[in-house]
């Protein structure tokens, strides 16, 4: 009989200890993930994204822009994400607000209540902001929209992530 051996209560152990680490390495790997998640996202939160959308065809009137954000990372998933930004020009400079609600969430629409064309309107408990933001006394939306980081390239507007509105 060799010397190396090993014995049936030194294979068993041996075993469970493979077993053992492979599944604490799969409960743990997860955890690490999500703690070390924030810090990625923060990074990809510093670039920006193309869109289709030409400056030169901007005016003062803002227009809807649709982009994607490609491969997403949403915790563990990964997926195409559409946006959408109310983008227009005030004099050179380009200005681009998120159309999310500061009230709950809704999508707003720029000119959407017929009696208040120059101002975003949200259908779901009629609130509005002024053309930079500016949430309408008097509505429901406790504060202004949100603005994007914005980014002129080849011509084109590249969106950044959204910052607390500095219009206002
Ligand atoms: S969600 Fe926009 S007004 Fe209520």
């Amino acid at each position: 009989m060799s010397k190396n051996r090993v014995s049936r209560r030194q294979f068993l152990s041996y075993t469970l200890m493979g077993t053992g680490g492979f599944m604490a390495s799969a409960m743990l790997m997860p955890m690490v993930r999500f703690a070390v998640d924030p810090v990625l996202q923060k990074n990809e939160g510093g670039s920006f994204i193309p869109t289709s959308q030409k400056v030169d065809e901007l005016t003062s009137e803002p227009v809807r822009v649709d982009y994607t954000i490609k491969d997403r990372k949403d915790g563990w998933y990964e997926s195409d994400e559409s946006n959408t930004a109310w983008v227009y020009k005030d004099g050179d400079t380009v200005i681009a607000l998120s159309p999310v609600c500061k009230h709950l969430g809704c999508t707003v629409n720029w000119g959407g209540d017929k009696e208040h064309p120059e101002q975003f309107f949200c259908p779901c408990h009629q609130g509005r902001y002024m053309k930079n933001g500016d949430n309408v006394k008097g509505t429901p939306p406790i504060g202004p929209l949100d603005e994007y980081e914005v980014k002129v390239e080849n011509g084109l507007v590249y969106l950044g992530t959204t910052k607390a509105n500095t219009l206002v």
